[in-house]
């Protein structure tokens, strides 16, 4: 007899497809419900979750307050015109305004995070007549087409070819730095790496530099103090907008409302999704400085679909981001950011032999794992699936075994627990990864 959770799973495969699997071999997330850091199947098996499901439930399972403002919201108002007047959608821009960055008090309201993107490239196109656009090499913007052509990451290779104008620049990746320099006698190459292509391209072809506030699922790579600065002064210098990809690193998951926030940088416009509503209704925003968005007074904003700025989505928000505040969850990610760091770096030091690389800002960490630690061959390659049999493979099967929902891809072990996790939750669950470790690695 099959379990409750295998049952529905077999119905379901039927007729509905899975993302980013081939469908025989998909592994589904098996949830039916949860709470706070911990969710639970249908059979009531309970995963602790550490990578908030796709690193989008910042706020944690559960959350009445959300739930219960969606079901007023549902009651009250539940299908409205895109550029309909209601009362969620205008606190929606007011909770905005007060927590972006100085400046970038305008919103425009759309489903998701690559859309955010797919927008946010369409208007810095229209308003600055360019064309040209900049985006980084490890890079994951979103599988729409746009945005997967402002893509870097092997994601982008399926949809190609892509949209034309997209140019590369190198990522902030100390640990294998392109130029094969050092931080800090580097110079921070990667950042002046970028004057470099906006002069080969011409710097009056290109209309905007999209780079992730700090990356996301190519390694969490995170900069050097004067990275984002010196890009937002290339970006001044030669009037090209800046735009900061946040999906994935805003809403607290960094410790801050938003990564770039670290750095007291001030983008031309920030790209949000994700922890906007923490998976609780679809929802993406772009942030605009208000001249920018002043630039569509007089002209059309040619931008907007069926179900953009939706009832329900925008009162998820509004109580999501009241949720943040109310329980403190960006403070707790602040704080938890040492304790996740302590324990990273113990956990290097005890498996010497894999562990290549550790680091971490608030709640966002990675791991890295070599063959070599002297060679730093990855221990699963670039866009490689473990191979059944490997270590690797046994390793990720241990981290399904000890009940943890947790992203092991290529050699990069991700932790992003929501922000409400507790202490020891959090170390319960490093535990699980340094055991999981140890079984297969010694
Ligand atoms: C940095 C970044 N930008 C954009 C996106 C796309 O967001 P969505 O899948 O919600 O459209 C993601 C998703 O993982 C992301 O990590």
């Amino acid at each position: 007899m099959s379990s409750r959770t295998e049952a529905l799973e077999a119905r379901q495969r039927k007729h509905i497809m899975f993302t980013w699997s081939a469908q025989n071999t998909a592994m589904p997330v098996r949830i039916a419900g949860g709470e706070g850091a911990w969710f639970h199947d249908q059979d009531g098996r309970r995963t602790l979750d550490f990578e908030s499901q796709v690193f989008n439930c910042n706020i944690g399972h559960g959350q009445k307050g959300v739930t219960d403002a969606i079901a007023r919201q549902a009651a009250e108002l539940a299908c409205a015109h895109p550029a309909a007047v209601f009362e969620s959608k205008a606190a929606l821009g007011e909770r905005l305004a007060a927590i972006t960055p100085p400046g970038l008090d305008r919103f425009f309201l759309c489903l998701s995070g690559a859309e955010a993107n797919e927008n946010a490239l369409k208007m810095a196109r229209i308003i600055t007549g360019r064309s040209k656009v900049i985006a980084r090499r490890r890079s994951y913007h979103g599988a729409s087409m746009g945005a997967l052509s402002l893509t870097g990451d092997p994601r982008r290779w399926a949809g190609e070819p892509d949209l034309w104008g997209v140019v590369r620049t190198e990522d902030p990746y100390c640990y294998r730095c392109p130029f094969g320099q050092q931080y800090p006698g580097c110079g921070v190459r990667c950042a002046e790496h970028l004057e470099h292509v906006i002069q080969m391209e011409g710097p009056d072809r290109i209309a905007a530099v999209f780079i992730e506030g700090v990356t996301g699922a190519n390694g969490g790579f995170i900069p050097p103090p004067e990275y984002w600065p010196r890009i937002r002064e290339l970006c001044t210098r030669y009037g090209i907008l800046l735009v900061a990809d946040e999906v994935f690193t805003g809403f607290g998951r960094t410790g801050k409302w938003f990564a770039i926030d670290h750095w007291g940088v001030v983008p031309d416009m920030v790209t949000m999704g994700k922890g906007l509503t923490s998976g609780y209704a679809p929802l993406g925003a772009v942030a605009l400085r208000s001249d920018l968005a002043d630039t569509f007074g007089d002209r059309v904003l040619q931008c907007g679909l069926t179900h953009y700025a939706h009832p329900i989505s925008c009162a998820a928000a509004v109580a999501t981001l009241d949720t943040y505040v109310e329980q403190g969850l960006i403070d707790n990610s602040a704080r938890l950011g040492p304790v996740l760091a302590a324990r990273l770096d113990a956990l290097k030091a005890r498996h010497p032999n894999v562990v290549g690389d550790v680091r971490n800002l608030g709640l966002w960490g990675a791991i890295e794992l070599v063959e070599d630690p002297e060679t730093r061959v990855p221990l699963v390659g670039y866009n490689q699936a473990p191979k059944p049999g490997t270590p690797a493979a046994r390793f990720k099967a241990k981290l399904a075994e000890k009940g943890l929902h947790i992203l092991f891809k290529w050699n990069f072990v991700f932790i992003a627990p929501p922000l409400c996790i507790s202490e020891q939750d959090l170390l319960f669950g490093l535990q699980q990864v340094d055991d999981a470790l140890t079984e297969v690695f010694g």
